[in-house]
């Protein structure tokens, strides 16, 4: 779990906003210049009252116990949760483009509204002026995670600011990268067990960023339908593969020190960490013409165990050094797994994927993928090198093109009343 506090019960009366801003104040634009995000909603004061919209029927009868529907996670915390949370079974990513006249104030009025709304939304509470409360009854483990891309920056004034490293990756030549899949001025990773709540969630908070922000691309993903198999194990990805065995473990000591910045700018550090989102097709249609023994081949490890091949369960530690009766390398030198293998434990990054399967063409090929998240304390030193090496030469290659690529400072959680990016905007 995340090593975040237990979320206090909210202590704001009704009228207040769970930032410290009343509603009154946020709907009027007395605080905040929200009237416009409003006015874009299209929604207009008079229709929701000052309530921030219905409030669902305490009455009203409800299941006693949703089974997970109900699971809250805590939005405060030193760390912004939706990182070492357990990866929830849905997700969409959420790239905007910043408009020309977003300026530092612009954003930290932005940032203090998209707060206010993913702390409610988190509860189990309506949004800000949301007309679907009773979407928000069930939270279903919700998170709201927030990035700023390298342009967050140069809007804000504040490009010595930016961690060094925060470009755009160098362009590989396994690449074949599209704009509708790059960039991105603000990121919103929206995850949880529920695709009905995702759904909601981002209505509400692409609704108040878009006075800001213009939507670059979204990136739907999912993984396992909770329940289907034991929380906590290993999941296959869409070509069969057990993917995250070599992950660091949330909350461990490895973890904390190879995903929470700890050098660069002082706003980041300590609870903040960076994101690359790599937007990775798989070419199934080649990948099935190929037999199970190249398939373990090409990646290390077995596909129904996920041992590695000098192995016979998942969790043993793969033998680089072991060799076949002919000499050669058991684990091939091309292999996923060898060519991305750091020793150095601070130099591990932490894999947070979400599988994609968007319409097929119309002669049948998948649009099938991977969402590859990546967290690091930071993308120069832990993720250039080891996309460099997979670059160069990596098995896995033949059967997958990274389509899409962006980068993101993760600002650090914030407490009750604060805000997230305050330590940066504030
Ligand atoms: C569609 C693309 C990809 C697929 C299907 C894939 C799949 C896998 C699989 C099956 C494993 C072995 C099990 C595990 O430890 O999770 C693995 C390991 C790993 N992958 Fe990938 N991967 C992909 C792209 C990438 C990229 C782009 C990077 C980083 C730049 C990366 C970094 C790693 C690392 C660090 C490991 C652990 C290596 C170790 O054993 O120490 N992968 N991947």
């Amino acid at each position: 779990m995340d090593d975040t506090p237990i979320d206090p019960a909210p202590t704001t009366t009704a009228a207040e906003g769970t930032t410290g801003v009343s509603r009154r104040r946020l709907l009027t634009g007395g605080a905040l210049t929200v009237g416009g995000a409003l006015a874009g909603a299209g929604i207009g004061v008079a229709a929701t009252g000052d309530s921030g919209g219905p409030t669902p029927d305490p009455g009203q009868a409800r299941p006693k116990e949703a089974a997970y529907g109900a699971q809250k996670v805590p939005f405060h915390g030193r760390h912004q949760a939706g990182i070492a949370t357990p990866a929830q079974a849905h997700g969409v990513f959420l790239g905007f483009e910043l408009a020309r006249t977003v300026d530092r104030a612009a954003l930290g009025r932005m940032m203090r509204l998209l707060t206010d709304d993913a702390v409610r939304l988190t509860r189990g509470q309506a949004a800000l002026a949301d007309t679907e409360a009773e979407l928000a009854a069930l939270p279903a483990r919700l998170t709201v995670t927030f990035g700023f891309g390298p342009g967050l920056f140069k809007a804000a004034g504040l490009d010595d600011q930016r961690p060094a490293s925060l470009t755009p990756l160098p362009r590989f030549p396994i690449d074949r990268l599209q704009d509708r899949w790059s960039g991105g001025d603000l990121l919103i990773q929206i995850c949880a067990d529920d695709p009905l709540t995702v759904a909601h969630a981002q209505r509400m908070l692409t609704k108040d960023a878009r006075t800001f922000a213009r939507l670059r691309w979204a990136q739907r993903g999912f993984r396992r339908g909770r329940g289907v198999q034991n929380d906590g194990v290993t999941q296959h990805n869409l070509m069969g593969q057990l993917d995250g065995t070599a992950n660091p473990p949330p909350g461990g000591d490895i973890f904390a020190k190879s995903v929470w910045t700890d050098s660069g700018p002082a706003w980041l550090r300590g609870g903040g960490t960076t994101l690359v989102l790599r937007r990775i097709r798989m070419e199934l249609e080649t990948w099935d013409a190929a037999d199970t023994k190249a398939k373990e081949f090409t990646v290390g490890r077995r596909l129904g165990s996920g041992a590695p091949l000098t192995g016979t369960v998942e969790a043993d530690a793969p033998d680089f050094e072991a060799k076949d009766k002919l000499g050669f390398p058991v684990i091939s030198e091309f292999a996923h797994i060898r060519r991305a293998h750091v020793t150095d434990d601070r130099m591990r990054i932490f894999r947070r994927p979400y599988n994609y399967d968007d319409a097929p063409a119309a002669d049948g090929r998948p649009d099938t993928g991977l969402l590859f998240a990546s967290f690091q304390r930071d993308i120069g030193e832990q993720f250039l090198p080891i996309q460099r090496r997979l670059a160069a030469s990596d098995l896995l290659n033949q059967w997958t093109t990274p389509i899409g690529s962006a980068v993101f400072a993760v600002p650090p959680g914030c407490a009750p009343g604060g805000w997230i990016g305050e330590s940066l905007l504030g």
